[in-house]
Order: C-alpha cells, then sequence, then structure tokens
C-alpha cells in the first residue's frame, strides 16, 4: 500500500453526515444523480486524456462510457475527468517537454479529487507514461487502458502502417512519389481511431502498463474500435471499483521484480527506444532505478521473440492472434519473474496458468518461441563509452546489422536548423562509411528531446541506393523509425556532454555487441576545444521550471523534485 502520499485520499466525502458531506452530495445530486447513486459507493475516477487536439485519442469517450458501466455493475460511482493531453503530431518543442507537466496534472487530480481509484484512459505516446506517473506518485489505486492500436490502411495495394510514412517520404524526396500519389497517402496513412498501428511508442507503453499490472492482461492489442476492447473497458471498471475496495496501489504492483519483467518484454517485442527513458522515470516514481548497465544485461540475456513493425515483417494483429501480451510472457519462461502481479490481482504465474489453454494456438510467425528467436539476444543496445559517459541506446533490432560494429568520421551538425540546411547539399563532405552526429537536440538543449534521430540520409547517398547509416544523437526518435540510430547520448551535449566536442573528420567508434560508443580522439586535443556554450536559461513559467529541475535520459527525463528521494538501483538490494 502507499506510504508515498501525506495528503487525504478518499471518496468518503460523499457520505460523511457533516455539512461538507451534504454540500458533496447536493452537487452531485445537482447535476442529476439520485442520492442512492452517490452513497456508500466506492468513487472511481476516469482520468482521460480525449481531446480534439489529440486524434489518437479520439476513442477514450466511447472507452470512458465502457468503464462507467463496469463501475456501476460493481457498485461503484463513477466520475469522468479531463487532463492535459499531448499529441505527438501536433505539441511543439516536443510532447517530452510536457510529459511532466501533464504528469503534475494527473497526480494532482487524483489527490485533490474525492476518488477511491482511478482508471486511467490515455493513449499517444506521453499521456500513457504521464497518467502512470502521476499515479504512481498520487498512490491511490489506479488501474489503465490504453486507446488501442487504430486498423491497417491500404496504399498501393499493400498493408499500410504509420512506420511505412518514412521510406514513402524518402520516395517523395527523391522523386520517386509523385505529388498526387503523395497526396492520397495522407488521405489513408491513419485509417480510423486509436493509436499508431505498430510497436511505436504508445504501443510500446501500453504493454509495459499491462506488463507491470497497472492494465488487465491481454488489453493492449484489442483493436481501438473493437467490441472487445469495449469489454475490456468494462472489466477495467469492475477491476478499478475492486482495487478501490481492496486498497492496493501502484507500487504494489511497479516493484523491483515487474520493473525486470517490463525491460525484458520490451527488449522481446522490439519495442520502443523511448520506454526505457519513461520506465526510468515511471520506476524513479517509486525509489527505483533500473540502472544502464543493469538494463544492458537484462537485454543481453533476453532474446527477440515478436517479428512485427518496425523491425519485423508482421503487424500488431497478427501478433494478438498469437495471443498479444500474455503469450509474450509465456513465452519468456523462466526469464520472466512470474510471482509480479497481473492487473487481475492474480500472480502472473496463477494467471498464465488459468488461461493457458486460450494461448493453445497455431503456429504463428509473429510470435517465435525461446528456441527459435527473431534474435538470441538484445533488441536494445545500451552503450557507454568516451562519447557517452552516461549512456546511449541503439535498437538493434531495427538496424542494419552490417554496421553495428562500425568506424567512420563523423560528419556534425549543430541543432535542427543546420542538419536541415546542409543535409542535402551536393558539397557535403559524407560518404556511406560517414558517421552522422546531430547535437543540441537533447533534455535541455532541444528542449524536450524532440523525435529526430533519425537523421535522413544525404540526397547523394539515397540515390545511389544507401539506406541506412550510423546516426548518432542526443536526441530520441519514433517508436516507429528504424536504422542504425545511436539515441539518448548522455550527457547530452547542451549539458557539456563530450558530443559537444566532436568535429567533423573525427573518427567514432560504435561498437554495438560489445556495448561501446567512443570517440576516437587525443584527450589531450579533447581537452583544447571549447565547450558549446549552454543554452541561455528561460526566466518565467514552465520553460523556467523546466530549464531548472529536468533531469538527463538516465534519470528518465523527470524533474529532479518528482523522483522519489530514497532511490534504489536495480541489483543493489532484493
Ligand atoms: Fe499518437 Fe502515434 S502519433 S499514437
Amino acid at each position: 500500500m502507499s506510504q508515498n502520499s501525506t495528503r487525504p485520499q478518499n471518496g468518503d466525502a460523499f457520505n460523511a453526515d457533516d455539512r461538507d458531506g451534504f454540500l458533496h452530495r447536493a452537487f452531485m445530486r445537482g447535476a442529476g444523480r439520485g442520492e442512492e447513486s452517490i452513497r456508500e459507493r466506492p468513487v472511481i475516477g476516469i482520468c482521460t486524456s480525449w481531446s480534439e487536439l489529440n486524434p489518437c485519442n479520439s476513442g477514450l469517450r466511447r472507452l470512458a462510457e465502457a468503464v462507467k458501466r463496469g463501475v456501476i455493475q460493481a457498485g461503484g460511482l463513477p466520475l469522468e475527468f479531463p487532463t492535459i493531453s499531448l499529441a505527438e503530431p501536433f505539441i511543439r518543442p516536443t510532447t517530452l517537454y510536457l510529459r511532466n507537466l501533464m504528469a503534475m496534472d494527473v497526480e494532482e487530480m487524483i489527490t485533490a479529487s474525492p476518488i477511491d481509484a482511478v482508471v486511467l484512459l490515455g493513449g499517444c505516446d506521453k499521456t500513457v507514461p504521464a497518467q502512470l506517473m502521476g499515479a504512481a506518485s498520487a498512490g491511490k489505486p489506479a488501474i489503465a487502458l490504453a486507446a488501442g492500436p487504430r486498423a491497417t490502411g491500404r496504399f498501393e495495394g499493400k498493408p499500410l502502417t504509420i512506420d511505412d510514412l518514412w521510406p514513402l517520404s524518402d520516395r517523395h524526396r527523391n522523386g520517386e512519389l509523385d505529388d498526387a500519389k503523395w497526396s492520397e497517402l495522407e488521405g489513408c496513412l491513419i485509417p480510423g481511431v486509436g493509436t499508431c498501428n505498430v510497436l511505436g511508442t504508445a504501443v510500446t507503453m501500453a504493454l509495459i502498463a499491462e506488463t507491470l499490472g497497472m492494465a488487465l492482461p491481454g488489453s493492449t492489442l484489442l483493436p481501438a474500435t473493437s467490441a472487445a476492447r469495449g469489454a475490456a473497458a468494462e472489466a477495467t471498471g469492475r477491476r478499478a471499483v475492486a482495487l478501490a475496495r481492496s486498497g492496493q496501489t501502484p507500487d504494489d504492483f511497479i516493484t523491483s521484480t515487474s520493473l525486470e519483467n517490463a525491460f525484458r518484454m520490451l527488449c522481446a517485442v522490439g519495442g520502443s527506444t523511448n520506454a526505457v527513458i519513461h520506465l526510468e522515470a515511471i520506476a524513479g516514481r517509486l525509489g527505483h532505478r533500473l540502472g544502464l548497465d543493469t538494463m544492458a544485461e537484462w537485454s543481453r540475456t533476453t532474446p527477440v521473440l515478436a517479428d512485427v513493425r518496425p523491425s519485423g515483417p508482421y503487424l500488431l494483429e497478427d501478433l494478438q492472434d498469437a495471443g498479444g501480451l500474455p503469450a509474450v510472457l509465456d513465452r519468456l519462461g523462466d526469464l520472466i519473474r512470474t510471482d509480479a502481479l497481473s492487473g487481475t490481482g492474480e500472480s502472473w504465474s496463477e494467471f498464465l496458468v488459468r488461461t493457458s489453454s486460450t494461448r493453445d494456438t497455431p503456429h504463428n510467425p509473429a510470435l517465435r518461441t525461446a528456441d527459435d528467436p527473431v534474435f538470441a539476444s538484445g533488441a536494445l543496445a545500451l552503450l557507454r563509452g568516451s562519447l557517452a559517459p552516461d549512456g546511449a541506446v541503439i535498437k538493434v533490432s531495427a538496424a542494419d546489422p552490417r554496421l553495428l560494429s562500425h568506424r567512420g568520421r563523423a560528419v556534425v551538425f549543430d541543432g535542427l536548423a543546420d542538419l536541415n540546411a546542409r543535409i542535402d547539399d551536393p558539397d557535403l563532405d559524407v560518404d556511406e562509411d560517414s558517421v552522422l552526429v546531430l547535437r543540441g537536440v537533447g533534455p535541455l538543449g532541444g528542449p524536450g528531446m524532440p523525435e529526430v534521430g533519425q537523421l535522413p540520409i544525404p540526397k547523394k547517398l539515397m540515390s545511389k541506393g544507401v539506406t541506412d547509416m550510423v546516426r548518432i544523437s542526443d536526441a530520441r526518435m519514433s517508436g516507429t523509425a528504424t536504422g542504425a540510430v545511436v539515441l539518448h547520448v548522455a550527457p547530452e551535449s547542451a549539458a557539456g556532454g563530450p558530443l559537444a566536442l566532436v568535429q567533423d573528420g573525427d573518427v567514432i567508434v560504435l561498437d554495438a555487441t560489445a556495448g561501446r560508443l567512443d570517440l576516437d580522439v587525443d584527450p589531450a586535443e579533447l581537452a583544447r576545444r571549447a565547450p558549446t556554450p549552454a543554452p541561455t536559461p528561460p526566466t518565467r513559467g514552465f520553460a523556467a521550471l523546466y530549464h531548472r529541475h529536468i533531469t538527463q535520459s538516465p534519470q528518465g527525463c523527470d524533474f529532479d523534485f518528482l523522483t522519489s528521494t530514497s532511490l534504489t538501483t536495480q541489483g543493489e538490494s532484493s
């Protein structure tokens, strides 16, 4: 049970016979509810990020209605409330810049409101981690249900998913896809309601919530508009009432054990690199730190089992047909600590045994077995070295394997404006062995680590058929993107990391298998180079708060004052 909050935490406000209770009931009755639907019932908040400014969340109203049905079925009183919402395509400078603000909104609304438990309805990438972070800190019983993936589209007679945007965009840039086709693509890229339909950040984070026991097992991959997702929403409402009655809080579910499970699951499905940051932020709220070296070891010892887009050829619906998240955990066998709690309140072991007959599915290539994995280890490689003393990450399952051990000359870009101005310059001194470096785009420098780490291949190389190169930055990349892309280099250049000292022509050495990223330049020469000036601190508003308190990616880019004051790094204690 939570020890996190010191503030009052229940919905008894509607039962008291004093003047406050009278007023609470009077206002609810004024909203058209009878006294019997208010008194003596667990009050379940439904925290929703529905917003017309967030199309990926447009299905959440329908789901909220279904959650309410479930809450009422179980004898509770459902009360829906909004928070800010973060849409990847619209928010500037980045949604990560505002993730902590949303987490604060979620935490304060849960804490301040007279509710006994909360259902978290989110969808687009940052909404799910923001809700989990806020709920973890609020310390009331909580369960999540994500918006669910949208349907697969069709283009040029083939299935179309969001990750197809990157190669199609290159074809348009190259003149292979004319403007009429490009316009046709605009009309069919997003074929309906729901979140991105591959293992991007939104679905990855929903899978993490499910693995942590913060969502019902099997709920993540149900299609956004399916009847099954509606039924899962009703079940989530019923479960929230049960949680309110049991008093179990997020710290009962988010433990060192379940965090290890979540990270291994992330590796097994080849999920989004963004999840590494979000998982540290969620863990940090409850006193846990996964740590780069522990994550590197877990990744090395976890096979990649899911062969779905963007890393593999199969669709999310194929993974769902193979049994979804429970099947992934089942196939990981002893690598998963099944004493951790699932979202039903059973241990994963109890849940997997009870439901084993439902996973008796025929061979499905979208989900392999541990004996016949897509890769024997390491969807993600966590790197350290002289260029990234505090770490960096690369999704090796989505990279050209030839580039995972590579030595090349740096071609350096200082920020996005410089990149956009020069990347397609015919006179740019670059070849296919070069290493493209982008800096000034980290948590501070971006600000908010924009998803620009997948630098475009220079046009003159693309026209020669080059499709992948080693690219390094202190930015992030979309969970739908691929390539030999080293991300989250820490410390970032704006915080004085060595990335700030790289010059054109310097030799950079990447060895993903050994977990190394090094700058092959004499330290004495580096000491002579002037560091990049730090960005000017903003003086007002959220920008000033952000600048003063944002942490680096190994700390989950949370605000320092929101992270638990007593952190235990994974492996340091049982
Ligand atoms: Fe919203 Fe992908 S852009 S889920």
